[in-house]
């Protein structure tokens, strides 16, 4: 069976993935004690059935893991009805589709800014990263400012949700398990000083607003008002981070995928940046849990027992994608399940969608003739799929 930390499996799990789909059937991993749904229909079943829950069970159930539980088991992510409906309504609207369009200027500006910088490397005949100088910042920077999190402290939010995800990891370290433990107690009590601030120093930003809602004393107590703002500061930039990366690193070893890049970038960007999500997905396991015995995929699940949407092995599902290992940016139509699907389907869609359909043809029309100065750098993580670095020579 697949062992996900293996770094040889990690580099390209697409192979043995295919092999779980050929199957035919969700899989038991006895030694994770979860079932794996591989093709994309027992996928897409995972997230919409109903008698799956995503329900938070504590890492360790002692104090010092106090903080890091609470942050899930109080998150929008790691609830369920009735709960999970109260803490999504209250931002739900705050990403609308009209709201999130709202953002472009915001988000064509800052584009300009990071190309403004990276320019200042390559006129000194410098290659740029093309993550911690581009796809990082982007999104990070959006989101800070969404919630009103200080610019000048932006520098803090990667290093804390990067220790914080990587609990997501199938078996992590006890390395990883101290950091995560120490980042999620400074999160959470930043957060919570920032939230008491807006409180009497009311801006125009979500945390002021979900501040204002816990105040009043309904629908919000502290520590779900707490976990919902690092929730939306972590989901709002980690896996944005990597779908661009991801894809912009398989588009840049393709030349007939660059060549559509560089002839026609804004002709390509709707169809290329769904291609990006579903051909080297930046997330890539997801689990449920039987609140009753159900079934998926004509295997029987039993209360208790877990399950995992395997989502960028449905994405490559042949059944459903015509040539499914080759990467199309003109695919069309392209029904990848990148943002889950279900009650909680991606509430930051419309948002990371719009970040990739300006900032890639924005790169494209600065340095159409870009290229991997060296081979690109991974992280060796399989759950959360993406690169370390990308040295791009332009
Ligand atoms: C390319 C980027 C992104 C990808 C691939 C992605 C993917 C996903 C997936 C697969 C889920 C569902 C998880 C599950 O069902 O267990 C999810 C949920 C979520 N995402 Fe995203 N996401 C992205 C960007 C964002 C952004 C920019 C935000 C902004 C705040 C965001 C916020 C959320 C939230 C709050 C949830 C939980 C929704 C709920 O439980 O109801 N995501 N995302």
């Amino acid at each position: 069976m697949i062992d996900f930390n293996n770094p040889t499996f990690v580099a390209d799990p697409y192979e043995q993935l295919k092999e779980l789909r050929d199957i035919g059937k969700p899989v038991w991993h006895d030694a994770m004690q979860v079932f794996l749904a591989a093709r994309h229909s027992d996928a897409n079943d995972v997230f919409r059935n109903k008698s799956l829950g995503r329900i938070f069970i504590d890492k360790k159930p002692d104090f010092e893991w106090e903080t890091f539980n609470w942050l899930h088991s109080d998150s929008i992510l790691d609830s369920e009805p009735p709960k999970h409906t109260r803490l999504r309504s209250l931002v739900a609207k705050a990403f609308n589709r009209n709201k999130i369009e709202g953002m472009r200027p915001a988000v064509e500006r800052i584009t300009q800014q990071l190309l403004d910088t990276i320019d200042e490397k390559t006129k000194s005949g410098l290659n740029f990263d093309l993550i911690a100088d581009y796809a990082e910042p982007l999104p990070v920077k959006i989101i800070a400012d969404l919630l009103g999190f200080p610019e000048s402290e932006e520098h803090l939010l990667r290093p804390w949700s990067q220790s914080i995800v990587k609990m997501y990891e199938v078996n992590p370290s006890i390395q990883y398990q101290l950091e995560a433990k120490k980042a999620a107690s400074e999160f959470a009590e930043y957060v919570r000083d920032l939230a008491e601030y807006r409180k009497t120093n009311p801006g125009q930003d979500l945390i002021t607003d979900l501040a204002m809602v816990e105040e009043n004393g309904e629908k919000l107590n502290s520590h779900e008002l707490v976990a919902t703002c690092v929730l939306l500061l972590n989901a709002g930039h980690e896996a944005s981070v990597n779908a661009f990366g991801n894809g912009m690193v398989a588009a840049l070893k393709r030349p007939e995928q660059i060549a559509l890049l560089r002839e026609n970038p804004r002709g390509v960007t709707d169809t290329a940046l769904e291609e990006f999500m579903r051909f080297d997905a930046p997330l890539h396991l997801f689990e449920r849990t039987a609140t009753v015995d159900t079934e998926v995929g004509g295997v029987k699940i039993e209360k208790g027992q877990k399950i995992a949407a395997l989502i960028g092995s449905a994405n490559r599902d042949a059944t459903v994608f015509e040539n499914p290992d080759e990467m199309d940016l003109t695919r069309d139509p392209n029904p990848h399940i990148g943002f889950g699907a279900g009650i909680h389907f991606c509430l930051g869609a419309p948002l990371a969608r719009l970040e990739m359909s300006v900032s890639l043809p924005a790169l494209w029309e600065k340095y159409p003739t870009m290229a991997l100065a060296s081979e690109p750098i991974r992280r060796p993580t399989f759950v959360l799929r993406g690169y370390e670095s990308v040295a791009i020579s332009v």
